[in-house]
């Protein structure tokens, strides 16, 4: 039998109290719909609170609806978006973003899922040469697939490296609150200040039902956007509920506050991981997932009580991903790693 909470995905987790309580008081009367509505212009006022009264910023339905619609605003169709291998957007999005903008993705190797201006500097080569697409966005996930946060300094490296060559900084942010908790740093300081020109922020994956933000620091990116966002099919007409669940998580620090709890109770997991001596750590854990090698033979006994997804196989381990949420409590972590223990013990 699963276990009621497990380590699958912060996606698997429910919704905040006072994110549901949000809605409920949402839910009076009839207003316009598709934001054009006091929920949304004050949802949209906190996000300028915490990103800078220069974001220009718009809600969607999903994260990878937010990386679509974001980089159609930045791209026309002969250009390249350049990010890591492991990027979701080149894994996980079955296409979605070269789909809808037409764009190749140029992708360079990553351990850790981070890259570096080395990395990119290699896409560079067929600048300017009309039989080459164009690089024009530069995509970073942060906090990354792997659970590794970009530092400011490398942010803006690559940030200031985009443009001077032309490029664009676009940052894939399912976990960017994860990231400025890790960094302990507010979220312009990890994005506008730093050189960021658009950014997805995830409110699902920290405590809402479902809903992310698109934000662009560059008015010339977003003018045309609200054609792009209905085209797309990620303008919601009950934008209100978005808008609501926005203002309550960036209420009172509550988006810092959850994204803390994961990130803490990531560690805590690590460390109760690292007691287990054939459990081995693969990445550093910086935000709120743990990867770990785990001997293939015990995966699917503890599968069927904890399921995770597996990332790499190996000859004799699979590396799991272990996911905190912003609910995740120190007595789920002690069951879990007592499971572990007696399961492997055998
Ligand atoms: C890094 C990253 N980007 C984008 C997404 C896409 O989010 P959604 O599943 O809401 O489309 C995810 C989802 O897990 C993700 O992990």
């Amino acid at each position: 039998m699963l276990a009621s909470k497990g380590f699958a995905s912060d996606n698997n987790s429910g919704v905040h109290p006072s994110i549901l309580k949000a809605v409920e008081a949402a839910n009076s009367g009839h207003v316009i719909a598709y934001g054009d509505d006091v929920y949304t212009k004050r949802a949209v006022e906190r996000m300028r609170a915490n990103f800078g009264m220069s974001a220009d910023v718009y809600f969607v339905f999903g994260g990878t609806g937010a990386n679509v619609v974001a980089l159609k605003a930045m791209t026309e169709s002969y250009h390249a978006i350049i990010c890591a291998e492991t990027a979701h957007m080149n894994v996980e999005e079955v296409g979605a973003p070269e789909k809808f903008t037409g764009c190749k993705l140029l992708t360079i190797p990553s351990s850790d899922g981070k890259i570096t201006t080395e990395g990119i500097k290699r896409h560079l080569r067929a600048l300017g040469n009309q039989h080459h697409v164009q690089p024009r966005v530069v995509s970073i996930t942060q906090a990354t697939e792997y659970g590794t946060v970009y530092t400011k300094d490398e942010i803006k490296g690559i940030a200031d490296f985009a443009h001077d060559h032309g490029l664009f900084l676009y940052v894939d942010g399912a976990r960017l609150a994860n990231a400025a908790a890790h960094l302990n740093s507010d979220l312009k300081g990890i994005t506008a200040e730093v050189g960021v020109d658009a950014l997805s922020f995830s409110g699902t994956k920290n405590g809402m039902m479902y809903g992310e933000a698109v934000v662009f620091f560059r008015k010339e990116l977003s003018k045309d956007f609200q054609y792009i966002q209905k085209q797309a099919t990620q303008l919601p007409s009950k934008m209100r509920f978005i808008s609501a669940q926005f203002e309550a998580l960036l209420s009172n620090g509550l988006w810092l506050r959850n994204a803390k709890n994961a990130n803490r109770m990531a560690q805590l997991l690590a460390s109760r991981l690292s007691e287990i001596p054939k459990i081995k750590i693969t990445q550093k854990v910086e935000a709120n997932a743990v990867f770990a090698l785990i001997p293939k033979r015990y995966v699917p006994i503890i599968q069927r009580r904890y399921f995770f997804y597996t990332w790499n196989e190996y000859g004799y381990a699979s590396e799991a991903r272990l996911m905190a949420s912003f609910d995740t409590t120190e007595e789920d972590i002690d069951s879990f790693a007592g499971f572990l223990k007696k399961v492997i013990a055998r």
